[in-house]
This record gives structure tokens, C-alpha cells and sequence, in this order.
């Protein structure tokens, strides 16, 4: 059975590690983290999660992008298991949007990433696979890149000024939407 595992908190040396290359995708072993990954991002209610946040060095990260109020045009899919991904080529264009991590909880900050990316990876099948990520897709992407790489969202921000508290930015939020219902 697949169970949640424990989130690793940046400060752990495993954060800041490059996650070490999947040699064999189909080992019980890597299928267990898989299942595992995909259980703890839903019960964290996440859209990504990525091995080193459960204290494993693999190169493995989980993309579950699924509509919410806040993204409510988020395209909803079945959570999709990316072994040792590549980015073959991206946009040359950066948005800059709001981000959070389970492994910063409490923190937002607005990060710059690039709208569109094309990525070759290993499907948990075990097959060579490559795939277009546009927009939200690609911005989870990158998130969760960065975890293989030791990095963290609020390693590739603008300004310090674009760093806010959770309570912050749900405030935030709530203004950004009442602007929103006061121009229809
Ligand atoms: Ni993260």
C-alpha cells in the first residue's frame, strides 16, 4: 500500500542536494517511491512534489496540476512520474507568477519562469518520452526541476520584495479578487 511519507524542510542537507540519476525505473523499490510521491503530494494538497522532498536522492518528480479556486483554469491529469528529466528547449519569454513549496510552508513569492518547456524524461514504464509544458504546467515543471538541482523557488526571485508571508498573500489573494468581481 502506498502511504504519505514525511516532507523534508529546506534546511535539510537533502534540499540542497543534486539528486542522484534513476538507474533501473521499474525496481519495486523506485515504483514504491512513485506511489509513495504521488500519495503525499495529494495529501498535501500539492500540484508537484519531487523525490528529495521525501529525503530521496533520485532523480524523480511528480507533476498532479488539478483546477483550484486560485487556479481555476489549471488543467486537471492524472499525476505523471518524470524519471531523470532533460530540458531539451524552452520559450524564450519569463512570467513571472506567485509560488509556494511544502517544504517552505508559510512562504510565497513571486518567481520567474519560462511559459513554455520541452522536457524528455523516463515514464515510470520505463519508456523515453518527450512532452510540451506550457504556462502552469511548465511553471510546475521548473519548480520541481529545481528540487533535482538542490534549488528552491526563492532562489530564482527578482526582489526581495516579491517574498510574502502565507497570511500575507492570502490577503493578497482576496484583494486581487474583489478587484477582479468589481471590473465585471
Ligand atoms: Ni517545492
Amino acid at each position: 500500500m502506498a502511504e504519505s511519507r514525511e516532507i523534508y524542510q529546506l534546511g535539510s542537507p537533502i534540499i540542497r542536494s543534486v539528486a542522484l540519476e534513476v538507474v533501473d525505473v521499474q525496481s519495486d523499490e523506485i515504483q514504491t517511491l512513485i506511489d509513495d510521491m504521488i500519495v503525499t503530494c495529494k495529501a498535501s494538497k500539492g500540484v508537484g512534489i519531487a523525490a528529495p522532498q521525501l529525503g530521496i536522492s533520485q532523480a524523480i518528480v511528480i507533476i498532479a496540476s488539478y483546477p483550484s479556486e486560485r487556479y481555476p483554469n489549471a488543467p486537471l491529469m492524472e499525476p505523471t512520474a518524470l524519471s531523470n528529466p532533460k530540458i531539451i528547449a524552452h520559450a524564450p519569454t519569463l512570467h513571472k507568477d506567485w509560488e509556494g513549496c511544502l517544504s517552505l510552508p508559510g512562504i510565497r513569492a513571486k518567481v520567474p519562469r519560462y511559459t513554455q518547456i520541452e522536457v524528455a524524461y523516463t515514464s515510470r514504464e520505463g519508456h523515453a518520452k518527450r512532452v510540451t509544458y506550457n504556462d502552469f504546467l511548465a511553471r510546475i515543471f521548473q519548480h520541481e526541476y529545481d528540487h533535482l538541482i538542490g534549488k528552491v523557488f526563492i532562489d530564482r526571485i527578482e526582489s526581495t520584495l516579491d517574498v510574502v508571508m502565507e497570511k500575507e498573500y492570502q490577503r493578497i489573494m482576496e484583494e486581487a479578487k474583489n478587484e477582479r468581481q468589481k471590473q465585471k
